[in-house]
């Protein structure tokens, strides 16, 4: 029980197909079968194939794709809504598809929480009764469970909105009472299918900021389903793109947007601000070792548009050097660089394929993938 605390999940070859029949096409899915063929061949809906994912505790994985692509299929094996057909499914190395009845409402219980799309707020139920009943389901003492449920209350800015009534608050706030749910069950592990979809953007955005900084704090292994890039780009450490039930890419977001796996992929990612995802060391001249060199210092994991403001407000700078966690020199960028990797490669500027020259040393390898 110990190791499932930890959080962190792993999937592994996950198969995931819709049908009375689904275990006897397995073998025909994992030799190529297309989804359209499964569907036309037998009457079976192909959900998931071949899922791996590996979820550090602690992280949040943004799932990704088009509607009908199988995020909420694939969230919902991680708490076990939903049995698969092949593969395994991990949480702190413990198989969530070998819990028997009872392990597994306890798991779900107190090793995973949920915030869904639509609120699903108890309408007869005030705020706090809404944020304490999950405590109460788990037998927790009424006056336990109002003193944590104030606590959370507070900690999503609802302070005095605790005697309210679901149809008495907006959207955000019912958000918000969603979330405060969630996190008094103190799972390792949160769900969100779809959580800010319904809400209007600039609430959309608060709500992300609420979440990122209450995630400094409690460090939960977090798994966000969104078909937005934008909230993908701004939540995920890691982000996994899914199309048709497979994953076509996962990784960093600098990852994803300067090293597209495909069409599908690009396409999500046209539309980017990449001045605010893509980080100097991107883009930056490597140094050769041991050079140090003098003048204004940016710290690596500044985004590219960070870096332009900085040179723009100091015209008298003309390259800044990026440095290390331990204030090491890692290499300079300067705005040409910088401007550049604001433009995709398909516009015809694209840092990655600047001559060496322009970058500044004759044998500069170009780009330097952050890790
Ligand atoms: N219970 C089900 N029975 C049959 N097909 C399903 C079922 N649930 C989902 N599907 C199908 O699986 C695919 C993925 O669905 P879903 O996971 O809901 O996608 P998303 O959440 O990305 O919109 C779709 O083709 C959907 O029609
Ligand atoms: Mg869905």
């Amino acid at each position: 029980m110990a190791d499932i605390q930890s959080g962190g999940i792993r999937i592994q070859h996950l198969y995931k197909i819709f049908g009375p029949k689904a275990a006897s096409h397995v073998e025909a899915v994992k030799n190529g079968m297309s989804k359209a063929d499964l569907l036309k061949e037998t009457g079976h809906v192909l959900g998931l194939r071949d899922i791996n994912l590996d979820i550090p505790a602690g992280s949040i994985q943004v799932i990704m794709g088009l509607s009908g692509s199988g995020k909420s299929t694939l969230i919902r094996h991680i708490n076990r809504l939903i049995d698969p057909t092949a593969g395994e499914v991990l949480i702190g190395g413990v198989d969530v598809c070998k819990m028997g009845f009872r392990g597994l409402r306890e798991f779900r219980r107190r090793q995973t929480a949920m915030v869904f799309q639509k609120f699903a707020l108890l309408p007869h139920r005030n705020v706090l009764d809404n944020v304490v009943y999950g405590l109460e389901i788990c037998g927790v003492k009424r006056s336990e469970s109002v003193a944590t449920a104030m606590r959370w209350i507070e900690r999503v800015g609802l302070k005095g909105f605790e005697q309210r009534f679901p149809n008495q608050l907006s959207g955000g706030m019912q958000q918000r009472v969603g979330l405060a749910r969630a996190l008094a069950m103190d799972a390792p592990v949160l769900l969100m299918d779809e959580a800010y979809s319904a809400l209007d953007p600039l609430i959309r955005m608060d709500m992300q900021s609420v979440l990122l900084d209450l995630q400094k704090e409690i460090r939960k292994t977090i798994v966000f389903i969104t078909h937005d890039l934008d909230e993908a780009l701004r939540l995920g450490d890691q982000i996994a793109i899914l199309r048709d039930g497979c994953i076509v890419q996962q990784g960093t977001k600098q990852d994803i947007v300067l090293r597209p796996a495909d069409e599908y992929v690009t396409n999500f990612v046209k539309q980017v601000n990449r001045g605010r995802v893509v980080c100097v060391e991107s883009v930056m001249s490597p140094s050769r070792l041991g050079v140090a060199s003098a003048g204004n210092q940016v710290a690596a994991g500044t985004t590219i548009e960070e870096a332009i403001s900085m040179l723009t407000h100091n015209p008298a700078i003309e390259q800044l050097t990026v440095v290390g966690s331990e204030n090491q020199p890692l290499g300079t960028v300067n705005l040409r660089q910088l401007a550049c990797a604001l433009i995709t490669s398909e516009e015809g500027c694209d840092a990655s394929r600047m001559p060496a020259e322009e970058l500044g040393r004759a044998d500069a390898p170009v780009a330097v993938s952050r890790v």
